[in-house]
């Protein structure tokens, strides 16, 4: 018999962009309705690398989200981190942890970093504190093949990076290859990897299925079948290595549907439903629970939460917009039918 409906601790989203004003008043009640907290990406216009921008943007956040909701902020690396100032915020609770974005990478990384020896007494302080860092894991040379950046960017960066600092946490974030699942099984516990829905489902061919598809254009770029199963298979081992982070990431209609349109895929309306959608596909749906609700909290060291959602067996069908800030959102399956409905 086909499950019928499954129950699990409320989960968290461990990577997620919110934007801001009119934006995030219309996508951050899709995140609440699902996930107790998230970790909230600090790319935004100028990026959040101060301790009042980020209360100030965390205020925002829980005005649009509701009070059940908990914000997790982020600290925008930059080359000038001060490592006092990333020490103040953690303290004081301003943010849990500061991502690292290679200047150029992705959406507003400008002022990104542009070598990471630049950050090096950041991150000496970070590993000090107990305080994670979140990377954006692509190189940014333009040398280096579009498809190849996450795997150039662990031989570069990432693998000097566990080696000099053994007792930072780090996040690879987004992964995208049989290259970084590979690493990430293979290094020390202190270091995981966020994985997306789209990577799960997609892979780089859904970016030109009859013609150029701009809605499944995200950073890093989806990729071959093979590191997509590599990806799959790593979601569902059941290693507290790896944990759920959408990477929901909304850009308005006339933004993705452009000469120049930009990366992010709006997946935070059926996170949950597509991520148990891969887990029933796999045969999984006993460690579905862990991966979106403990081994992110665990990695992070913060409490699991105690309520409980339920979803239930249900045909769905996805929407092809939906309204925001004046426009249009496509969300992720847009048009498609899903099996499994969150319970209200
Ligand atoms: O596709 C992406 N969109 N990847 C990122 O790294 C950033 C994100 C965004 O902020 O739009
Ligand atoms: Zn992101």
């Amino acid at each position: 018999m086909e499950t019928q409906s499954i129950t699990i601790r409320r989960p968290d989203d461990w990577h997620l962009h919110l934007r801001d004003g009119e934006m995030l008043k219309a996508v951050a009640p899709y995140t609440a309705r699902q996930f107790a907290r998230a970790i909230i990406m600090p790319n935004l216009t100028p990026p959040v690398t101060t301790v009042a921008a980020a209360v100030a943007y965390r205020e925002r956040i829980q005005a649009a989200a509701g009070a059940h909701f908990t914000p997790l902020m982020t600290r925008y690396l930059t080359d000038q981190a001060s490592a006092d100032e990333l020490e103040r915020g953690h303290a004081n609770g301003a943010w849990v942890a500061a991502k690292l974005y290679p200047a150029g990478a992705t959406t507003n990384s400008a002022s990104g970093v542009i070598d990471v020896r630049n950050i090096y007494p950041s991150l000496e302080r970070m590993q000090a504190i107990g305080m994670p860092l979140l990377v954006h894991g692509e190189v940014t040379d333009p040398e280096i093949d579009i498809f190849d950046r996450e795997a150039v960017f662990i031989d570069r960066v990432l693998t000097g990076l566990v080696r000099d600092f053994p007792g930072l946490k780090i996040v690879l974030e987004h992964i995208t290859t049989t290259d970084a699942a590979q690493f990430v099984a293979g290094a020390p516990a202190t270091v995981a990897a966020t994985i997306t829905p789209q990577h799960l489902h997609l892979n780089r061919n859904a970016l030109f299925a009859g013609g150029l598809r701009p809605h499944a254009y995200c950073l890093p770029v989806l990729k071959r079948e093979a590191h997509r199963l590599a990806v799959r298979a790593a979601a569902v081992s059941g290693s507290p290595k790896f944990f759920l982070g959408t990477d929901s990431a909304p850009h308005l209609r006339e933004a993705k549907e452009s000469g120049c349109g930009c990366a992010g895929i709006f997946n935070a309306p059926y996170a949950l439903e597509s991520y148990l959608t891969v887990f029933e596909q796999e045969g999984e749906l006993d460690r579905f629970e862990a991966f979106a609700s403990e081994h992110g909290a665990n990695f992070y060291g913060l409490p699991l939460n105690e309520g409980r959602i339920a979803l239930e067996r249900a045909e769905v069908e996805v929407a092809e917009w939906l309204p925001a800030a004046g426009s249009k959102l496509a969300p992720f399956h847009a048009g498609e039918r899903l099996r499994w409905q969150l319970a209200s």
